[in-house]
This record gives C-alpha cells, sequence and structure tokens, in this order.
C-alpha cells in the first residue's frame, strides 16, 4: 500500500498532460524563434497554450511571461518591480508567512538597499490587512501575499488587500502556486498586478511556470539574453513543458469544484479524526483554507519522526513545506502564527489530491494514533 499525501510538494504527471506534451520533444522539437517552418510550429504551440492560461485566469496572452517556475516568477515579480520603480520608492511590503522564493529575495532585496516590512498575520494564520495598511507609506512601490499558504493552506484576503492600493501607485504581487486549479483564481476580480504561477502542483512538468503581469506594469528582467518573452525573460522557451503546463490549466480548471468538493470531504474527516488524539491540534484557520490542506501538530513529538515512521507504512506526508524541510529551525509560519517551537517541530502535513479516497483518509487514521503513541512513548519531552 502506497498513499501519496503530499501533493502541495508536488503531483504527479497527468496521462493527458504527457501525451499533449509528447510531440515537442521529438517530432515538433522546433525553436518557437526559428523562422522555418518547425519553428513556427513551435511558436504556435507556444502562443495557444499563453491563451488558454491567460483564459483560464481573466488574463489576455500578452500579460503572460514564462519562466522556470514559481520560484522563478516570485524573483522576476519582486526584483524586477523593485529596481525598475526603484526612483519612486524604495519600500517593499510583504507577509511573514511567505514562501522562502518571497523572503529569501526580500532579504536579497534589503541588502541591495531595499527597505522590506513584515505584515504579521493572526493566530489562525490570515494576514492582517490593518497591518499593511499601517506600514504603507509613500516610499512604497510592491505589495507581496500570497494566494494561500503552502504549509497550513490559509487563504488570504487578496481582494481586501488590492482595495488599500486601488488608487495607490503601488503594485501588488500574489503568489498563487498553491492555489491555481484548486480555488478561483481571477487576476481581475482579485485586482493584482502580478501573478505567480507553477505546473508541477497542478499535475503538470516541473520547470516550468508563468508570471502574469498586467498591461503598463513597470517591471525589468532579471534573465537577460536574446529578448524573448517580451524581453522580460530570456531563454529558449520550454515548449513541451509549456503545453503540458497549457493542459494541465485545462484539466484542472475543468475538474476544479469537483475535486475540491471531494477533496474538502476528506480534508475535514482526516482532521475529525486525527483531532481524536489527545494533545493535537490544527494549525491554520478551520474552513479558510485550502480543500486538500490539513496541518496539524501533536505535543511531545518530531514531526521528522512522524514523517518517517508514516512512509514506513506507505504513507507520504510531510513534516512543514517539502521546500524548506532541509532546515532544521521550526517553520517560520508556524511560528507566525504563535507556535512555540517545540510544538512547531511536532507538526505534520498532509495534502490531498486526485487521486485520494476515502480509504486512504481511513488507512491513515488507523495508522497514526499507534505511531503518535509509540514516538511520545520513546520522547524525551514527556517527563
Ligand atoms: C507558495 C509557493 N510558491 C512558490 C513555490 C515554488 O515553486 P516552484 O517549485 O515551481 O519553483 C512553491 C513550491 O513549493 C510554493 O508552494
Amino acid at each position: 500500500m502506497r498513499i501519496y499525501l503530499d501533493h502541495a510538494a508536488t503531483t504527479p504527471v497527468d496521462p493527458l498532460v504527457l501525451k499533449a506534451m509528447q510531440p515537442y520533444f521529438s517530432k515538433d522539437f522546433g525553436n518557437a524563434s526559428s523562422i522555418h517552418s518547425f519553428g513556427r510550429e513551435a511558436k504556435e504551440a507556444l502562443e495557444q497554450s499563453r491563451e488558454k492560461i491567460a483564459k483560464a485566469i481573466g488574463a489576455t496572452a500578452e500579460e503572460i511571461i514564462f519562466t522556470s517556475g514559481g520560484s522563478e516568477s516570485d524573483n522576476l515579480a519582486l526584483i524586477g518591480i523593485a529596481f525598475k520603480n526603484q526612483v519612486r520608492g524604495n519600500h517593499i511590503i510583504t507577509s511573514s508567512i511567505e514562501h522562502p522564493a518571497v523572503l529569501s529575495t526580500c532579504e536579497y532585496l534589503a541588502r541591495e538597499g531595499f527597505q522590506v516590512s513584515y505584515a504579521p498575520v493572526d493566530k489562525e494564520g490570515i494576514v492582517k490587512v490593518e497591518g499593511i495598511e499601517k506600514v504603507l507609506d509613500g516610499q512604497t512601490t510592491v505589495i507581496s501575499v500570497m494566494h494561500a499558504n503552502n504549509e497550513i493552506g490559509t487563504i488570504q484576503p487578496i481582494e481586501e488587500i488590492a482595495e488599500i492600493v486601488k488608487e495607490k501607485e503601488v503594485y501588488f504581487h500574489s503568489d498563487a502556486v498553491q492555489t491555481l486549479g484548486k480555488i478561483p483564481v481571477d487576476v481581475n476580480k482579485f485586482g493584482v498586478d502580478l501573478l505567480s504561477l507553477s505546473a508541477h502542483k497542478i499535475y503538470g512538468p516541473k520547470g516550468v511556470g508563468a508570471l502574469y503581469v498586467r498591461k503598463g506594469t513597470r517591471i525589468q528582467p532579471i534573465i537577460f539574453g536574446g529578448g524573448h518573452e517580451k524581453g522580460l525573460r530570456s531563454g529558449t522557451e520550454n515548449v513541451a513543458g509549456i503545453v503540458g503546463f497549457a493542459k494541465a490549466v485545462e484539466l484542472a480548471n475543468e475538474r476544479l469544484e469537483e475535486e475540491a468538493n471531494k477533496q474538502r470531504k476528506l480534508r475535514d474527516k482526516l482532521i475529525r479524526g486525527i483531532l481524536e488524539i489527545n494533545d493535537s491540534w490544527l494549525n491554520g484557520h478551520a474552513t479558510k483554507r485550502l480543500p486538500n490542506n490539513v496541518n496539524v501538530g501533536f505535543k511531545y513529538i518530531e514531526g521528522e519522526g512522524l514523517v518517517l515512521y508514516l512512509d514506513e507504512k506507505g504513507i507520504s506526508a510531510s513534516t512543514g513545506s517539502a521546500c524548506s524541510s532541509h532546515k532544521l529551525e521550526p517553520s517560520h509560519v508556524l511560528t507566525a502564527i504563535g507556535c512555540k517551537p517545540e510544538d512547531a517541530h511536532g507538526s505534520l502535513r498532509l495534502t490531498l489530491g486526485r487521486s485520494n479516497t476515502e480509504k486512504d483518509v481511513d488507512y491513515v487514521l488507523e495508522a497514526l494514533p499507534g505511531i503518535v503513541k509509540k514516538l511520545r512513548k520513546m520522547s524525551p519531552l514527556i517527563k
């Protein structure tokens, strides 16, 4: 028995996505910049994919810049805006629970002389809008707040944040890597100027993503070369990957409601079952959370031990976010919501996907209490 419950880290490529991509590795291998027929065919596939992705998020094709994934999109958005608008101001606002692709970029910008403010979150992991309003000033050029958090799944008040910058000369960026294809994403409804997307979280290939850049946005590139992607992202486009990304978006949006409803039910059953274990709690918000996200804490145990024992039983889970799980420090997200370091270490993230069933949930609920008990018996944290 093998149960994959780490869909926030990555997802398998959907067979239909793989099928759509395949010709572009061999038969239709052209460089989209070449003017001969191979090139023109690749260019057509590229532009059709751009149209599909744009349509899925309420944008126009010219507003989509293909990148190597969510991390690059976040880097391009923040560095590209900060430097291009430096003469106007040098202040950036973000939240304390962003993905490292945003936080590390902000740290870099701070080293380069920019001022960075971190808006706090409440104890359920929702960004405080008044915390942003409080630090917003004439120097602010960009605000970056993620649509939903990758660790605790909290969905942020994006529209409310957009409202406070509406009349101001401030760009609003959001990282929608965890929400695309899971809950509705619409750039106009949200009121964002920039939006980061990634293919591999939605059954597309790894190493492909996009940045939505609203028409008229003042931004400069971070990768220089042949001037691809309207000069904003040089480098021969990954045509096969981009075709796969577009197919993945199409499939995810077709199934969005059905999958969200199914996964929400499984999520809530998992949460209810897990919280029957004593000294356990839910991290994040009970309802304002991604339909596939469960993040729970257990007193007196280490999340790593839990993940390893679960793996022995065939269950793939995560302690926090896969991207930062090589770090030994407690998760910055759990710390931001007020978790004590020792409690943050005892956290477990289970993220559902299309393949999961009620049987999987029952299996986890059967396996978990025994593992928690065993780990607590060995725990030096219990006197
Ligand atoms: C919220 C968020 N942003 C950005 C990323 C990075 O995306 P990618 O793996 O495509 O670089 C991730 C991946 O874990 C994520 O969860």
